[in-house]
């Protein structure tokens, strides 16, 4: 069953002023792996589950046209405001029903988004739309960031992990899904020619504010502060305090470094499995 955690708009403004778009070393394995697996015609990508676009604009330069689709009617006008190009385009739909013709789709992508879905429907539908030898590619950040400042990362990465597993409490079941490195949604992609790529590194420069704003983008903070305003708000007030305290700073301005993985889960419709020691 769909689970609808990205319904509001104050979300969707959080999400396009705070989460990050796919890292360099993401996108670059993915546009090898379409250059691998010779996606040629590149006409049409579709990013499922896009957002606020942050995702879908990525993919502008590399096709004809781009498509973003999204279950929540918020965050598809988030993205419609942000600035764009004239080859992409948005779209309210459930990613277990896409509004593409049988075949017609050379490269589907959902970025921190599969894990929301419900993949057996979801997968079904990316057969349909795919065309023979088109590809998709299905990837997540992982929990374990780590926050960098001056000599006091250590503890800056605990005070982190700390409010994250705070709100963990507050976590839909399908959150577990990313804490298992997409296993499963690697198991539930049906091609033969599938690979899981887990050691994805980027390093992001943010304020601490920005980091405050991370946590707020979070569905589990969302829900906290729908179930509690007071103590949600509170713990992030402390957890910048903290930060700041830490690091001997005052300013909530003050520049860090997060980093963070990513792993993928890459497959192109109808090929035999090439190289399986690909698969980490
Ligand atoms: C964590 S956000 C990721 C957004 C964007 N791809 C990014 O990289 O920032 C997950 C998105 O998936 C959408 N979503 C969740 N379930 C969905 C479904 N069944 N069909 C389509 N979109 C869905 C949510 O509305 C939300 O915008």
């Amino acid at each position: 069953m769909a689970v609808r955690l990205f319904e509001a708009r104050h979300h969707a403004v959080l999400y396009q002023k705070y989460r990050f778009s796919p890292s360099e070393n993401l996108q670059s394995l993915i546009f090898s792996y379409l250059e691998e697996k010779k996606v040629d015609p590149i006409r049409l990508a579709v990013d499922v589950g896009c957002g606020s676009g942050q995702s879908t604009r990525i993919l502008a330069a590399h096709f004809e046209k781009v498509v973003g689709t999204d279950i929540s009617e918020a965050q598809i006008e988030a993205a419609k405001q942000a600035a764009s190009f004239p080859n992409v385009s948005y779209h309210v739909c459930p990613a277990e029903e896409l509004p593409f013709e049988d075949g017609s789709v050379d490269f589907i992508t959902a970025f921190a988004a599969a894990h929301w879905f419900d993949m057996p429907r979801f997968m079904k539908e990316v057969d349909r739309v795919l065309r023979p030898h088109g590809c998709v590619a299905l990837s997540t950040y992982t929990t374990d960031f780590s926050m960098h400042y001056k000599d006091c990362s250590e503890r800056l990465t605990e005070i982190f992990t700390e409010t994250r597993d705070l709100l963990l409490e507050y976590a839909d079941e399908k959150i577990k899904l990313v804490f298992a490195e997409y296993k499963e949604v690697f198991e539930s992609v049906p091609c033969q020619d599938k690979r899981r790529v887990t050691q994805i590194l980027d390093k992001i420069p943010m304020s601490v504010s920005g980091v405050i704003g991370l946590f707020q983008s979070f569905s589990m903070y969302q829900a906290f502060l729908r179930s509690d305003p007071e103590a949600a708000k509170s713990l992030l007030q402390k957890t910048e305090q903290r930060f700041l305290d830490t690091m001997g700073v005052c300013s909530n301005e003050t520049q860090v470094e997060i980093r963070k993985r990513s792993v993928c889960v890459l497959d192109c419709k109808g090929r035999r499995m090439e190289n399986p020691a690909m698969t980490q």
